[in-house]
């Protein structure tokens, strides 16, 4: 017999600024404080004097919830949705998001000796991205509201996931992307989804600055990470990992940072978790970036988290090219509240890190695999010890960038060659003797 509750517990939520504090009464078109125009976070006033007890059952009746086919059961965003806005389930737009694979890596373990190295694999979503767990949770917050259109900014993956959960919510999408700058493979989905694709002469920051006016002009809901509903959606990655570790914290979990929304997410994720004592400790969450596109990690260097400093973005690793992170406060905070470090990879790192991974049979994108080029600092600067669980997020899926491979380091393609055997063998012959 089901022990779950006749009602699970409604819980309301309140948008609350990040930097003043100031609760909003309703939020506007760009979800900005309306006292200091800074980023808004949603959060859950009750939870805060719920009993203990109601709190410890809820890993019981998240686990109950795996096991059910009901759409908001079996998305691994809303079977955590006692810890999210409360909407109609016939508004949620789902597609089974989340329930990503937690892998431990062999070669890598080894080489870095860290037996307990493990990555989860987000690209492992519907449209190939993390994107897919925040989509969720934000458009059903604009269908729940009543909008037909939506819109984003984006360098790829926010684009397709926005297309095609707008497609499954019958809803229009506008997406703006800095042209010439997206993979044809994000690019691709965001066509087939059916959005409106709007390609700017510009760099995504800018990208994101045009659409702010858009959005004051056009009843489109905006879709990006600094709507905190998005956020929402995207911490439930830290409680399916918790249930997919059985509740063991990892001392690290390594995350690549663009716009800083999931490094925000994660890091709320994990401290919600612990403020409603699901968990006793918090991992140290460290954010790292490509060295061409890194104003956080300057911002941290150069003046330890106050002002942001904006830089030029440049790196292969094109869906992080951000100069300007939206998030960049939250960000700061999650590096502080869990100790994380924040650190930058190069061109040549990322490759290299990519290329090890595919080895693995783990194939990401450039951006996924700045995490384990960072790892590899951060553990030769002691900053990771032997004994310590590490958790790599891998973010997209290898074949959102295949151009990348291109260039990559190690690969084994041979021919066009003579199709007889004679040819075949020969050629096999030597690659036996080189191993
Ligand atoms: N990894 C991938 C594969 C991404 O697509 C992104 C962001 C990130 C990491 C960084 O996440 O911005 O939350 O810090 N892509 C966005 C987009 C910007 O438009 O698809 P972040």
């Amino acid at each position: 017999m089901s022990t779950l509750p006749a009602n699970p517990q409604v819980v309301t939520h309140e948008l609350r600024c990040v930097h003043c504090g100031k609760v909003q009464e309703t939020a506007d078109r760009m979800f900005r404080c309306t006292q200091c125009s800074e980023l808004l976070e949603v959060v859950y006033p009750e939870w805060a004097d719920a009993p203990r007890e109601f709190a410890l059952r809820l890993k019981e009746i998240w686990r109950e919830r795996r096991g059910s086919s009901l759409p908001e059961n079996a998305s691994g965003v809303w079977r955590f949705r006692e810890l999210l806005p409360q909407v109609d389930r016939q508004h949620i737009v789902t597609m089974s998001e989340g329930n990503t694979p937690l892998v431990p890596l062999k070669k890598a373990a080894r080489e870095l000796r860290l037996p307990n190295l493990l990555v989860k694999h987000q690209g492992m979503n519907p449209t190939g991205s993390f994107k897919d767990t925040g989509i969720s949770a934000a458009i059903t917050m604009a269908r729940a509201e009543g909008f037909s259109w939506v819109c984003c900014a984006s360098t790829g993956n926010t684009s397709a996931s926005v297309a095609a959960y707008a497609a499954r919510a019958e809803m229009k999408s506008i997406v703006l992307l800095p042209a010439g700058q997206v993979t044809a493979g994000k690019l691709a989905q965001a066509l087939e989804y059916g959005a409106h694709v709007l390609q700017l002469r510009t760099d995504f920051d800018s990208c994101l600055k045009v659409l702010h006016e858009v959005v004051r002009k056009f009843p489109a809901y905006l879709l990006n990470s600094l709507n905190p509903y998005r956020l929402e959606g995207q911490k439930t990655v830290a409680f399916e990992l918790m249930e997919q570790l059985d509740w063991r914290v990892p001392e690290h979990v390594v995350v690549p940072g663009g716009n800083l929304g999931n490094s925000s997410a994660l890091g709320k994720g994990f401290m919600e978790l612990h403020n409603l004592g699901l968990i006793k400790l918090l991992p140290k969450i460290s954010i790292i970036q490509a060295a061409g596109a890194n104003p956080l990690v300057r911002t941290m260097r150069e003046n330890g988290g106050k002002e942001l400093i904006r830089v030029n973005a440049e790196t292969r690793a094109t869906a992080i090219r951000i100069g300007n992170p939206a998030s960049w406060r939250k960000a700061v905070s999650v590096l502080r509240n869990t100790a994380g470090a924040c650190e930058e990879v190069s061109e040549s790192e990322i490759a290299q890190a990519k290329a090890e991974l595919g080895a693995e049979g783990i194939g990401c994108e450039p951006a996924s695999a700045a995490t384990l080029a960072g790892l590899k600092k951060l553990a030769a600067a002691g900053f990771v010890k032997a004994a310590e669980t590490v958790v790599l997020l891998l973010t997209g899926h290898m074949l959102k960038d295949v151009d990348y491979m291109k260039q990559a380091p190690g690969q084994s393609l041979l021919g066009p060659m003579e199709a007889d055997s004679d040819t075949v063998i020969t050629t096999l012959e030597k690659i036996y003797a080189r191993h």
